[in-house]
């Protein structure tokens, strides 16, 4: 039972006069200190305070909830693709914070937008005060969203655009079941954790919302259906069998990630998203597609579906939107916006004017040979990693488009069962490897359904020599580790 005692460590809130001095460590900025003790201690701690790594780490022990990554790098600063700790050592960010800065840390074009906005307003609710930021936005993703998706709603995250984008599904088609992949993932919120195809992350949170089906992804690597051979695309036809099998037919929509990200990097083969919406179609239901991770030049274009020449009914966004201010959104053509009537959704703070500044600047950064980049990068990256798969027996699989690549570890002396498509999933190694490139001062990330997945997604404005350092610090981390 937790007591309801006084917490000892709290302290009153430092005066106007005793705030005033604390960031100030001259001589003469005594002033007022002596009538505060207690902040006047607050004053003391702050100017002493010089932080190193650890210190940001033991707070984090101490006053933030235990849910973050041993694998981690404090950041003291950040500029374009290198990150600096607080004891001074710079690491290049292969990951950009889960695949979010996009255009750079500390992009100069996007900090300036939102400066700009700062100064004029922070927040005034833009579903109560209509402003600009906010409809120019709107108007500039029906430029450039595909085919006739043409109204947004903002919010904050990657998780409520997806959860929004359920109950948008629902108003229009008047149903309730949604089927979404095994080994997705669309957030963590319990909504988005329903459609999240991996228990790992549902244990003990359990119940979600109901009346949620998955279907087997496009994950050729360890596909059963087609056992490594020719692909058919089997995978996609299992919709239909899960729609039979697992709703009472009242469909409202199929969820989708056009490549998956937490699941492992997997991108489908050609035809398959095609025929995912006509079968979602067939049934009477809406395709969303998560764009989340894709979205905003990942992949090499400005959004994947436009590798796979498929418009979705709705689009989820969020991540590299605004190059890490925080924003989300989830847009539709009018026909199936228009469903919606006010008061049906809402946010307090989503479609902040500064976090939408920031995506205006962000947009036009990316459209200034930016996602050329990643699509050029990307050829390069998966050629040099396609010669991993050659050189190590432990790199089972490369896979990627633009810069969101995977290197699935291995373990090459499993996988002899009859039933085996591919060799077990190696989690260790890939943790030891992750390990082994921050050691290097190389940031990546680990993910996918089996935690054996390293992940390249570094900022879009990546250059060649930077690319180079990184695939080969994996180079080295394979060589040592399997030494
Ligand atoms: C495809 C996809 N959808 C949704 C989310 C959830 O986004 P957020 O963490 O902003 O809620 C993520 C996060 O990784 C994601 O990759």
């Amino acid at each position: 039972m937790i007591s309801d005692e006084p917490n000892p460590n709290r302290r009153p809130i430092a005066s106007a006069l005793v705030r005033q001095n604390i960031y100030d460590t001259s001589e003469n900025s005594t002033q007022g200190r002596e009538s505060d003790s207690a902040a006047f201690h607050i004053i003391m701690s702050k100017q002493s305070m010089k932080p190193r790594n650890d210190d940001v780490v033991s707070r984090y022990d101490d006053y933030v909830m235990p849910i973050w990554k041993t694998l981690n790098v404090p950041i003291k600063h950040a500029s374009n693709c290198v990150v600096e700790d607080y004891n001074g050592n710079e690491y290049l960010d292969v990951f950009s914070g889960i695949s979010v800065t996009n255009v750079g840390h500390n992009n100069e074009a996007v900090v300036e937008a939102a400066k700009s906005q700062l100064d004029k307003f922070v927040h005034g609710c833009s579903y109560v005060h209509p402003n600009q930021t906010v409809a120019e936005l709107g108007e500039r993703l029906a430029e450039v969203t595909p085919g006739k998706l043409a109204k947004s709603f903002f919010c904050n995250s990657g998780t409520e655009a997806v959860e929004g984008a359920i109950k948008l599904a629902r108003k229009h088609t008047g149903s309730k079941e949604v089927i979404a992949l095994e080994m997705g993932f669309h957030g963590r919120t319990l909504g988005s954790l329903s459609l999240t195809g991996n228990s790992a992350y549902k244990k003990e949170m359990a119940p979600t919302i109901n009346d949620v089906a998955h279907v087997a992804p496009p994950y050729a690597y360890r596909c059963q259906m087609c056992d490594g051979g020719f692909c058919s695309c089997a995978c996609a036809e299992e919709l239909e069998r899960v729609i039979g099998t697992h709703t009472s037919g009242d469909l409202a929509a199929v969820i989708v990630e056009p490549v998956m990200g937490e699941g492992g990097i997997i991108v489908p083969p050609e035809g398959w998203l095609q025929r995912v919406k006509e079968i979602t179609h067939n049934h009477g239901g809406l395709l969303i597609v998560d764009e989340v991770q894709t979205g905003y030049g990942r992949t090499g274009e400005l959004f994947a579906v436009d590798h796979f020449d498929t418009v979705p009914d709705i689009m989820s966004q969020a991540k590299g939107i605004a190059n890490g201010l925080p924003l989300g959104a989830f847009t539709a053509p009018a026909e199936i916006a228009n469903s919606f009537e006010p008061g049906d959704h809402l946010s307090t703070f989503g479609g902040n004017p500064v976090a939408c500044a920031a995506a205006l600047a962000t947009i036009d950064e990316l459209q200034d040979g930016i996602v050329e980049n990643a699509r050029d990068q990307g050829v390069w990256l998966g050629e040099q990693l396609a010669t991993l798969e050659d050189e190590f027996d432990v790199v089972g699989d490369t896979r990627g488009l633009g810069l969101m690549y995977g290197v699935e570890l291995v373990d090459p002396k499993s996988g002899t069962d009859p039933m085996d498509v591919a060799p077990d999933p190696d989690p260790t190694l890939a943790k030891h490897i992750g390990e082994r490139l921050r050691d290097q001062g190389i940031v990546m990330g680990i993910g996918g359904y089996h935690k054996n997945v390293i992940r390249f997604q570094p900022p879009l404005t990546i250059k060649r020599d930077q690319l180079q350092r990184a695939v080969s610090g994996l180079r080295t981390a394979l060589e040592v580790e399997i030494a």
